[in-house]
């Protein structure tokens, strides 16, 4: 039986894009918190945050997801010595934060004004009968997403994750493959806004990923972000009985399950069936965010299924070691618009399709 049969249906729950308001919001200075910092405390919390009272079962999980990052921290601190983490999600490493008993959310930094302007005429318009597909990342400037295979890198500056926040604000859903869940543990949510309703969805079609067991169940325990709809092969079974699908089903996640590992022009053809699957359960818009695998595969062979390209471009070399993001062929762009911030430049783009192609 497919899991996405009966449990509760994205049309309800999904916001379009369109809905979507740029409201100004309160925002306090940025806080980046590298891995080996990440449990100092909090000095920048805003009044609503600090009135928040967590109850038990919130202040239990923090806590035990404390202890489990510190695991991490110090593991990651023995084996390697590259500076941090985090990158333009959440995709990022940064820890909600317990003090006396209050749950504090980490807060973003200011969109920068001349932001906004530059994106509008990239971000979701209706498309007839199909996803609008935006397909962002942040990359050095030798076309790196991260300095070794399964590790979270440190690229994007405050502002620029800021903005990304911003953009997941205007999209309906937000898409990475499986490995990104499993390196960087990511929250999938969006703090830009009133709204933290974005839908995670996760690549996995071997079903690979401990949801119970990650962060973003926790982030949808706290009513911070929606439960993911996972993606998985038709024939992997799925459990009903087994923690991640209860705890999916709970928070009103599912399974979808599609014939993605199957040798034959449908596999050749998992995106077109991955977006056609979410256009009918609700979904009109999509920022793909990652990782490497999964950015190869739209530029290679799915160029037309994406509407737009928003890069950010960190001044740093990550060289050869690092985790390259490339088409298989030459791509032109075309309605091409930068911006610079303080540190990283955006290229907003969409992609050239040869005549006739
Ligand atoms: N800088 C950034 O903006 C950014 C953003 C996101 C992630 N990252 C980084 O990227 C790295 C992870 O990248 P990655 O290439 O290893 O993994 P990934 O793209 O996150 O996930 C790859 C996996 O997803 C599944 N998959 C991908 N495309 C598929 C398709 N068309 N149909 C079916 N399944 C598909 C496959 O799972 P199976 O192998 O199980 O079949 C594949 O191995 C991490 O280091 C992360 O930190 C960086």
């Amino acid at each position: 039986m497919s899991s996405d049969q009966g449990s509760s249906s994205s049309e309800d729950t999904t916001s379009s894009s369109d809905e979507w308001s740029s409201s100004s919001e309160e925002t306090v200075a940025p806080k980046f918190i590298s891995k080996s910092k990440s449990n100092a405390k909090s000095n920048s919390i805003d009044e609503n945050e600090q009135n928040q009272e967590p109850n038990a079962r919130q202040r239990k999980a923090l806590l035990s997801h404390l202890d489990s990052n510190q695991s991490k921290i110090e593991e990651q601190d023995e084996s390697e010595s590259i500076d941090a983490v985090d990158d333009t999600d959440d995709l990022d490493p940064e820890l909600d934060l317990v003090e006396l008993g209050t749950v504090v959310a980490m807060s973003l930094s200011p969109l920068p004004e001349s932001i906004v302007p530059f994106l509008s005429k990239y971000l979701p318009v209706p498309k007839d009968k199909k996803v609008f597909l935006t397909l962002t990342y942040a990359q050095s400037i030798d076309s790196r997403i991260a300095a070794q295979a399964g590790v979270q890198t440190k690229l994007s500056h405050s502002e620029t994750k800021t903005m990304t926040h911003y953009l997941r604000s205007k999209h309906d859903a937000i898409l990475v493959g499986v490995n990104t869940v499993v390196v960087d543990d990511a929250k999938l949510n969006c703090r830009y806004g009133s709204k933290s309703e974005i839908r995670p969805i996760i690549l996995d079609p071997r079903k690979r990923w401990r949801y119970a067991k990650s962060q973003l169940r926790k982030v949808c325990e706290m009513g911070q972000g929606l439960a993911p709809f996972i993606i998985i092969d038709d024939k992997i079974d799925i459990n009903l009985d087994d923690e991640d699908a209860k705890t999916l089903e709970l928070q009103g996640g599912k399974y979808i399950q599609l014939p993605l590992l199957m040798s034959s022009s449908l596999a050749n053809n998992s995106w077109r069936l991955i977006l056609d699957k979410l256009y009918k359960l609700g979904i009109k818009s999509i920022m793909v965010e990652g990782g490497a695998t999964v950015i190869n595969s739209l530029l290679s062979d799915f160029g037309d299924l994406i509407d737009c390209l928003i890069i950010t471009i960190a001044p740093v070399f990550l060289g050869k070691k690092g985790v390259e993001v490339s088409p298989s062929h030459i791509t032109n762009l075309q309605d091409i618009n930068w911006w610079t911030g303080v540190q990283d430049s955006v290229m907003c783009a969409r992609i050239k399709h040869l005549e006739g192609k």
